[in-house]
């Protein structure tokens, strides 16, 4: 049986429709939360509700496009506006090989990837301030330690490469920036911030990926129950209670190095998403 160790909290977990997201809604709806699933589409969050109901537990659909700054404004006004409270932040969302820009002319990785969930996060700092303590969970990647140059003009272009799997490793090392630099400012809030590696999973992911190739990838690859259980460990073990801005795989603590473990541009990064935010 589930503990029901999250009764009482609410948690919001942005791309909650599928892969990691949903195991993760699923897992703490179990244990006694109040889920919100944050997502673009009603209509593919239908199930996820309707399975969640199904095992007793509580569970909403909050509108989300991670890819228009407007959008994620609004979204986030409207929670705000429900003056409830909100214990765990879960940035899940996030796609790969998906050429173009977003809406406001960012590369499209990095925009739906960081800046987006980045807005969201700083927009509902105050909901997650007034728990007394709360955790913001960011899904980011090992593939982080594949950039090699990060480089501030190539974000407000288009994707440049074919495979689009450049531009993704540096959204997922702007996540590890992002989390580090945002545990530090809270630091003493009783917010806490933990970026975190999933596994390579067997999830929608690789969607663009042509089917010979993803199927055969897929072997090698661990479920999204497994993979869910870092970020699942996350948001919720107390053991982690009061630490922040760390980095994590398979449930342990890893240090960053190299492009990583650079602070002055996840302070270039930090103070260019504030005002490209529009945040600050
Ligand atoms: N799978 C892996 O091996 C792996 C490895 C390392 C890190 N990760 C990270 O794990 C996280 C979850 O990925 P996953 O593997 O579970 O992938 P997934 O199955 O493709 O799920 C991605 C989720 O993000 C949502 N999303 C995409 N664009 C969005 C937008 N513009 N606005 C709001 N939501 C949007 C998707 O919604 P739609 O269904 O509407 O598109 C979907 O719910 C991602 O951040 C990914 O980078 C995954």
């Amino acid at each position: 049986m589930a503990p029901n160790d999250m009764v009482g909290k609410t948690v919001m977990v942005t791309g909650s429709n599928t892969g990691l997201g949903r195991v993760t809604a699923e897992v703490l709806a179990r244990r006694g939360a109040r889920v919100v699933l944050a997502n673009r589409s009603e209509e593919r969050t239908r199930p996820v509700l309707e399975a969640i109901a199904a095992e007793g537990g509580t569970a909403n659909f909050h509108p989300l496009d991670l890819s228009d700054l407007a959008s994620v404004r609004r979204s986030a006004e409207a929670w705000l506006a429900r003056g409830e409270p909100l214990h765990v932040l879960v940035n899940n969302a996030g796609l790969a090989g998906q050429r173009g820009v977003t809406a406001d002319g960012f590369e499209r990785h990095f925009g739906v990837n960081h800046l987006g969930p980045a807005l969201l996060t700083l927009l509902l700092v105050p909901a997650l301030r007034a728990t007394g303590e709360a955790r913001i969970v960011n899904v980011a990647s090992r593939a982080h330690k594949r950039v090699s140059r990060f480089d501030f003009d190539a974000l407000q272009r288009p994707t440049a490469t074919t495979t689009g799997f450049r531009e993704y490793a540096v959204s997922k090392l702007a996540n590890v920036y992002f989390s580090r630099e945002l545990g530090r400012h809270l630091e003493g809030s009783g917010v806490t911030t933990y970026a975190l590696h999933p596994g390579v999973v067997a999830s929608d992911l690789w969607r663009k990926i042509p089917w010979p190739f993803r199927s055969l990838m897929k072997l090698f690859m661990v479920t999204n129950d497994e993979g869910a259980k870092t970020q699942i460990w996350c948001a919720t073990d107390p053991a982690l209670r009061g630490v922040t801005a760390r980095y994590y795989a398979e449930s342990r603590e890893v240090p960053l190095q190299g492009l990583g473990d650079d602070e002055a541009l996840a302070k270039g990064l930090w103070e260019r998403t504030l005002s490209w935010t529009g945040a600050r």
